[in-house]
């Protein structure tokens, strides 16, 4: 990384370099929690958010001026990539997001289009003008959700609890799976080199259901598509590898060599940081209904965690998932400013 950043914290972290303080950002960092997101929610859909640069710019920007954070999150979403590919993709209010049009038959699979990284265009065009804004301040992260998370949305239609209908491709029609899964890992290797030549300063793979599966799924469906992307993106930046099972299949992650895991608050972060080879960094991992705590728990959490880290090269603050639209905003104002004061 030759750029050079006011606030660099975070960059140097993620890779596996001594800092004073753990950097923070949040997941969902850029959300409903916040009165100002809102007031921009109000007047426009969450998709016209996404595709209109100079907006996603703006809600970008909301944490970086009001929460103080270390680095900016691009504000788009997992399944832009799924809607490029072909999915009626629209977000209701209460019910999340949902595909017209899911994908479930060889005809469906086949009508997908992995060749529409132009579909993408604004997203560059959004991380052009984030970057304009952050003028050299603070990274820019930007991301793409994992194949296996994807794809679970395209057939389920939307949000699921039990990933019936994915697991019974997975079982009964592996190929089906299989073809839809290469497709997408396929744009989302285009999609991230798209980002870092538009200048993000680092990625995230999100891959937020792989613990839906099992040892032996995720290695075939999941696993196995991860580390082809990781295997074929422009290693430029520092990546991040995120799994609410990170913990579990550490093991395998550690074999697409990500520079960062990031994993959910079940594991003990310091056993998972020394069982990972020399040069992997961890992200997390607190219990995110913390945030609803008193502050005084919450400052106590958050010390409790810096202590079991303390020694660690390679540690990036964030939540094990993402905030939640009704977390008080000031309680996660306060978690940054405690992090922030903190030194080794
Ligand atoms: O973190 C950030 O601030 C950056 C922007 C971001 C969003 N979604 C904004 C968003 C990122 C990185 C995501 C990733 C994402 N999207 C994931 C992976 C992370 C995770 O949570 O595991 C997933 C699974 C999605 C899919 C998705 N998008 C869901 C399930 C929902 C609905 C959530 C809900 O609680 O209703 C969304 C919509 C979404 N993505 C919103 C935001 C700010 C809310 C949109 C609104 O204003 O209504």
């Amino acid at each position: 990384m030759s750029k050079i950043l006011q606030n660099d914290l975070f960059i140097r972290a993620a890779n596996s370099q001594q800092t004073e303080r753990p950097p923070v950002w949040m997941m969902r960092q850029a959300g409903r929690f916040m009165p100002e997101y809102w007031e921009i929610k109000n007047k426009y859909s969450f998709l016209e958010m996404c595709k209109t640069p100079e907006i996603a710019a703006d809600v970008t920007m909301l944490p970086v001026n009001l929460l103080g954070i270390d680095a900016a999150i691009l504000f788009s979403d997992i399944l832009v990539t799924a809607e490029a590919m072909g999915g009626n993709l629209s977000f209701e209010q209460g019910v999340g997001p949902r595909f017209s049009n899911p994908v479930r038959t060889k005809a469906d699979a086949d009508a997908l289009n992995a060749d529409s990284l132009d579909k993408l265009q604004y997203v560059a065009d959004a991380i052009k003008e984030i970057q304009h804004r952050l003028a050299g301040k603070l990274p820019l992260i930007g991301f793409a959700g994992a194949p296996f998370t994807i794809l679970s949305y395209l057939v389920e239609g939307g949000s699921t609890r039990d990933f019936k209908k994915t697991k019974l491709m997975l079982n009964n029609e592996p190929e089906l799976a299989h073809s839809i899964l290469q497709k997408i890992a396929d744009l989302t290797i285009n999609y991230l080199n798209m980002q870092v030549d538009a200048g993000v300063d680092a990625l995230q793979l999100f891959d937020s259901w792989a613990n839906a599966l099992s040892w032996n799924d995720y290695k075939e469906f999941s696993h196995r598509y991860n580390k082809y992307i990781l295997d074929n993106i422009k290693r430029t930046v520092p990546v991040i590898s995120f799994s609410k099972a990170a913990s579990v299949f550490a093991p395998l992650m550690i074999e697409s060599k990500p520079d960062v895991i990031s994993v959910d608050w079940n594991a003990d972060l310091k056993n998972l940081k020394q069982s990972l080879p020399e040069g992997i960094a961890v992200q997390g991992n607190l219990d995110p209904i913390v945030m609803y705590a008193d502050k005084a728990v919450i400052k106590k959490k958050i010390l409790e965690l810096f202590e079991r880290m303390r020694g660690e090269k390679g540690f990036i603050f964030n939540l094990g998932h993402g905030i939640m639209p009704d977390m008080p905003f000031d309680h996660v104002k306060y978690a940054v400013e405690v992090i922030k004061e903190f030194r080794y």
